[in-house]
């Protein structure tokens, strides 16, 4: 089962807030609840955000009324500067939007109706390799895992994040289908708890051992030899290196250089920007509400102010190698390399 899917002229996603206590699709037909499928984050994951963009702005071309190319143009970029403002981290998404922006202008001589279907074909294109690239980083990354390895990871970086197999995930399960036995030691990640209920949910579906670790527990684990590796994914790198990912992913850096663990970021080129340097990349801010509440419950006395950023900044030099489709890039990073 896929994460996101075209289907009959509407984008089908599985809602990522009901895991795991239920498994529910939701189906989409215009680019605006595709939008807020990000938003609430019914869809999350760097490379799923990249094809649920690109869906959103074919389901625009599919629902625009317009007659003539410009008119359809028109409706895209409308479409475009609404998904463009549903969460600004992942540098995939707006990756996404730029591959449907070039798809556009491409077809723009051959009129609205064939813009309209090379729109599709392109989004589906983008799903589809999605996947190949998954599968590539996960070849790549499974040679640097070990039988008998404990491997932590952080947030969800797996099929549920991307189209399917996943990038941090997708070594592991890579490693696991070349033969090797792994001990997975996934954190929860707070405040959503996407390692708890995602990640958890996709190791346990497989039969692949793994003990959940609150966040805290990661210097433990590291300490007591019981980790090998960490393999994480990312929502934006810099050409030198640096790498955004969920908050919480710089402590566990730290932690695994203090005890000379190799930490590895799993990622397509689609997640490098090149054009940025890392102060400038906009780490998205959440509802405080996340911290101070779990399920709708409040755990913080009332009044307490929390301070929720979503993701957090791994400086390169914390970085032992990073795994894209492309091969393994080690530093010093000119991450502009696999580009040429
Ligand atoms: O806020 P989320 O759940 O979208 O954050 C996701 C992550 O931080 C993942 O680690 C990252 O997107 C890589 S997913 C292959």
């Amino acid at each position: 089962m896929r994460t996101i899917e075209w289907k009959d002229g509407r984008v089908e996603i599985i809602d990522q807030t009901r895991l795991p206590a239920e498994l529910r699709i939701v189906s989409c037909g215009d680019h605006e609840r595709l939008a807020r499928a990000i938003e609430t984050m019914e869809i999350r994951g760097a490379p799923a955000l990249g094809v649920a963009a690109a869906m959103g702005i074919a389901l625009a071309g599919r629902n625009s009324r317009a007659e003539t190319a410009d008119g359809l143009v028109d409706d895209l970029e409308r479409a475009a500067e609404r998904i463009g403002r549903t969460r600004p981290t992942a540098r995939n998404l707006f990756w996404g939007l730029e591959m449907m922006r070039a798809a556009w202008e491409r077809g723009r001589g051959g009129g609205a109706a064939a813009m309209r279907e090379a729109l599709v074909r392109e989004a589906n294109r983008i799903a589809e390799d999605d996947v190949m690239r998954c599968r590539a980083i996960g070849g790549y990354g499974a040679e640097l895992i070990d039988d008998g390895d404990g491997v932590m990871t952080h947030c969800n970086a797996g099929a549920l994040a991307c189209v399917e197999h996943g990038t941090a995930l997708g070594v592991v399960r890579s490693a696991v289908q070349a033969g090797k036995r792994i001990m997975v030691y996934a954190c929860e990640t707070r405040p959503l708890l996407q390692g708890a209920r995602l990640t958890a949910f996709e190791l346990k579906s497989e039969g692949i051992p793994f003990r959940l670790i609150t966040d805290g527990m990661s210097a433990s684990v590291m300490q007591r030899g019981l980790v090998r590796k960490v393999v994480v994914g990312a929502d934006r790198i810099t050409r030198r290196g640096d790498v955004v990912n969920k908050v919480g992913t710089c402590g566990h850096a730290i932690i695994a250089r203090r005890y000379g663990i190799p930490f590895y970021v799993a990622a397509p080129l689609s997640t490098i920007d090149l054009d940025v340097e890392a102060p400038e990349i906009r780490i998205e801010e959440r509802d405080p509400e996340e911290v101070t509440h779990i399920g709708g419950a409040r755990l913080a006395p009332e009044g307490t102010r929390a301070l929720n950023p979503a993701f957090d900044l791994t400086p390169s030099e914390l970085v032992s190698a990073i795994i894209t489709e492309k091969g393994v890039f080690r530093p010093p990073y000119d991450l502009s390399v696999p580009f040429r």
